[in-house]
């Protein structure tokens, strides 16, 4: 698996769209009817393999559990947009997680997750102490989580590269080195960073996981997950898990994901583009209590986004407090017209979300408030509609309340 061997991508040297367009070339090279984009592998089995047949990792193809060819061009892409060493794909986000804890995992293990990782995410590690695993819940600032990794006995760390809803961006060096001193593994959530903005690998991560159904897709039309980490791992322990629990991911999925992730660095381009304006927008909308977003100056994450994001794009999510509360935030959602009302992010469709409904519906008030999850706050992923119309939805909206 490794990405050496591909003319065009070789090394790393290319640029992040080139290597999200050819980074499968040389299987593409290799099939006889020369397609210019990855063929979908309908097939749940392969006919017993020959010894000359291909393989991956060393393994014929065999039955789609285990592995199918569309899955690898999807890993191929992955693997050289994060920089690791090899990936694997997944159903679901959540099932690239949930597959990975029960890899890494056994009983005794202390390790701890940012109290403002992502609400299932936070169920999944609440439910670890079944399996005998001692979990701490530790931050939600990078100062808090450096504290309680650099504890000895962690063996795992997780964060998210920026996190939800309040977009503080985590300074991940500093976590790595934390859970270095102390014998753990780091993995990153960069679900709302993306490789275009951030790659958490070359600032010491073992593992990167991703949500590939928000941005990666990009288009609000499938569900899927990854894994990319060290290939003693990932093609080993890891695949194997992934067999036993099925957790794998179909090839239509792998098509889908495929077709978006070729637009991902303009389509970033343009949410973060888009998000600026919106963030700059509502701040001085006097119905606007405050704004989270950390392209803005002033805003609490700005200083470690501007050190880890060099690019200058800060994500296509906009946090906002509306002034009067619940209701307030009701009829907001009930006079827009273009943004939805919608749990997900990452899509070309402007979409709302409520966290104390959605997202954090399930943690108790008391958990949301010490996060400062209020009852006034939006959650807002900036589409790729042309910004003038999402600010004058937002505006007449907000204005009517
Ligand atoms: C940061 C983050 N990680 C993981 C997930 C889970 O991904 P999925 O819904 O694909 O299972 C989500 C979903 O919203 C997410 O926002």
């Amino acid at each position: 698996m490794s990405n050496t061997r591909n003319p065009i991508t070789e090394g790393n040297r290319r640029g992040l769209s080139t290597r999200a367009i050819h980074a499968y070339r040389e299987m593409l090279d290799a099939d006889p009817y020369q397609p210019i984009t990855p063929p979908v592998y309908r097939t749940a089995i392969f006919t017993y393999p020959r010894e000359d047949g291909p393989r991956v990792r060393g393994r014929p193809y065999k039955y789609s559990r285990e592995d199918n060819p569309t899955l690898v061009y999807l890993e191929r892409v992955i693997t050289e947009l994060e920089e690791g060493e090899d990936t694997l794909v997944f159903a679901t986000g959540m099932a690239a997680i949930s597959t990975l804890l029960f890899t890494l995992l056994k009983p005794g293990d202390r390790v701890v997750v940012s109290r403002e990782a992502y609400g299932s995410t936070l169920r999944l590690f609440d439910r670890l102490h079944l399996w005998g695993v001692e979990v701490v819940f530790a931050g939600p600032d990078t100062e808090g989580i450096v504290e309680e990794a650099s504890k000895p006995g962690t063996r795992l760390v997780f964060v998210e590269t920026i996190t939800n809803p309040l977009l503080r961006v985590i300074d991940v060096p500093e976590v790595a080195k934390a859970a270095r001193e102390a014998g753990a593994v780091l993995v990153v959530d960069n679900t709302f960073a993306t490789p275009v903005l951030y790659k958490p690998l070359r600032d010491g991560a073992t593992f990167v996981v991703h949500s590939l159904t928000k941005y990666i897709a990009g288009h609000n039309d499938v569900l899927g997950g990854s894994v990319t980490g060290p290939a003693s791992i990932v093609s080993g322990e890891l695949w194997e898990s992934r067999r036993m629990l099925g957790t794998t991911m179909d090839p239509g999925q792998a098509f889908l994901v495929l077709r978006g992730v070729r637009t991902l660095e303009v389509r970033m381009e343009r949410h973060c583009r888009n998000a600026m304006s919106v963030a700059e927008f509502l701040v001085d909308h006097p119905r606007v209590l405050q704004v989270y977003y950390p392209g803005l100056p002033g805003s609490p994450g700005h200083e470690t986004a501007k050190r880890l994001f060099p690019s200058g794009m800060y994500g296509g999510v906009v946090s906002f407090r509306v002034k009067g509360g619940r209701s307030a935030v009701e009829r907001l959602f009930s006079k827009l017209r273009i943004i939805r009302p919608s749990p997900s992010l990452g899509g070309p469709e402007s979409v709302a979300a409520y966290p104390v409904m959605s997202s954090h519906a399930s943690l108790p008030e008391e958990e949301r408030r010490k996060l400062g999850i209020t009852e006034d706050l939006v959650r807002l992923s900036v589409g790729l509609e042309n910004v003038e119309d999402i600010i004058e939805d937002l505006d007449r909206a907000l204005s009517s309340l």
